[in-house]
């Protein structure tokens, strides 16, 4: 176990450049090197982490969302040593390990795809790493011990070879290759996007399980937020290199701190208005919508956004000055939640309503939407939380 961290990581790979590759296919024609001149500029770089600075406390679990190549892998193979930082450094328990190897940090890698070796039985693959390091007389006990671990049925997994097992029996191996080193860390980069939708909800409850029990500091990277919420006691939002906002799920939804990450939380999504502050409104497609208090005191004719949850909405029978009329365009039923979800279209932008399922709507027809202002999530012209 330990708390890891990074202070000031940042990371960059060279983009591979029109320039570079001309030069390296006149290099396999025969051509001379250097044909063409490659200026290793600035823009030729990638950044893939951002003076980035997190903290993960012993035995806490942290999920990391983003966009597909913000940087998430990045941020587990610096933790387990595999990428060095071009300026930073990695701390488990306050230690500077920055410049150790992997092998010394003991960090365990759960990958999405479960890298085992097909030709041995499970059993071989759980002891390959106390084989290579003469450590054979470790095996069975560990074995055992990991067996019991893991839970029901395993010991009938142990030996069958990988092929033979489906995608969920092989990644609970997977796992179980990295727990037999009890490693004081666990790193999970998306280890269940190969699953399908059952084992994944039955796998993701065992892997939280397993962490929770035995207080295992874990990074779990994922696509999917109801899974990052799940497996996370904080959640990280990630945008190009850098992280936008660490909270619970509670604060992410309630108060995303920037209109980045208040648009990529989708559970449940959030309609995103865009407004003009004048002195005692914003204006919002040619109407007055009063915002909370703070915003005219300190925005003036400033372009703002206004968020506002579907089920926050108001809807009026009549126009009045502060609602914004808008064309219902569909309605469904949201059945878990006893409650229709209507889209509905204000010039070229399209909106979402949460109502009662005891509300009658229908497609076609207008509705007046008032957006209170203490439900209201402002962000200025940067994108900043204002309110
Ligand atoms: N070995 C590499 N060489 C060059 N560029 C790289 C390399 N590895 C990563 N990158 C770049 O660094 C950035 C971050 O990559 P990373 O793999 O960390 O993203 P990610 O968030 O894990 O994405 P995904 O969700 O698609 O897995 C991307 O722009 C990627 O193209
Ligand atoms: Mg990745």
């Amino acid at each position: 176990m330990a708390s890891l961290s990074l202070e000031g990581a940042t990371k960059t790979y060279k983009r591979p450049t029109p320039s570079s590759w001309r030069n390296m296919f006149s290099r396999l024609r025969g051509g001379e090197a250097g044909d063409v001149a490659v200026a290793d500029t600035e823009e030729d770089l990638i950044y893939a982490l951002q003076d980035l600075d997190l903290q993960i406390d012993d035995g806490e679990s942290l999920s990391i969302l983003g966009p597909s190549g913000c940087g998430k892998t990045t941020v587990l193979r610096i933790l387990a040593g595999l990428e060095t930082l071009e300026s930073g450094k990695v701390l488990f328990d306050g230690e500077d390990v920055t410049t150790v190897s992997p092998q010394e940090r003991n960090v365990a890698m759960v990958f999405q795809d479960y890298a085992l070796y097909p030709h041995w039985e499970s059993e071989d693959n759980l002891g390959f790493f106390f084989q290579m390091h003469q450590r054979k007389h470790e095996i069975p006990e560990r074995v055992r011990i990991t067996a019991r671990v893991m839970g029901l049925g395993f010991e009938t997994l142990l030996s069958q070879k990988p092929p033979r097992l489906s995608g969920g029996q092989q990644q609970r191996v997977a796992i179980a290759r990295a727990i037999i080193r009890d490693p004081r860390t666990f790193l999970f980069d998306e280890p269940l996007s190969n699953l399908d939708a059952t084992v994944r909800a039955r796998t993701r409850v065992e892997i939280r399980r397993l962490i929770q029990r035995f207080g295992i500091t874990s990074v779990y990277v994922t696509h999917d937020q109801a899974e990052a919420f799940t497996m996370g006691d904080r959640v990280a939002v990630m945008d190009k290199g850098r992280i936008l906002q660490i909270d619970s799920r509670r604060q992410l939804i309630d108060r995303p701190l920037n209109r980045f990450v208040a648009d990529f939380i989708t559970v449940p999504p959030m309609n995103l208005l865009p407004g003009v502050v004048y002195r005692e409104y914003v204006d919002i497609h040619d109407r007055k919508v009063t915002p909370p208090a703070i915003v005219l005191q300190q925005y003036q004719t400033e372009r703002v956004t206004i968020g506002i949850r579907p089920a926050d909405v108001v809807l009026r029978p009549d126009s009045e000055e502060d609602t914004i009329p808008a064309k219902v365009e569909t309605v469904e039923p949201l059945m878990s939640e006893r409650a229709v979800l209507l889209t509905v279209r204000v010039g070229r932008y399209t909106y979402r309503v949460q109502r009662p399922h005891t509300e009658h709507h229908e497609a076609d027809t207008l509705v007046f939407m008032e957006i209170p202002p203490h439900n209201q999530h402002v962000f200025d012209s940067r994108g900043r939380r204002v309110n």
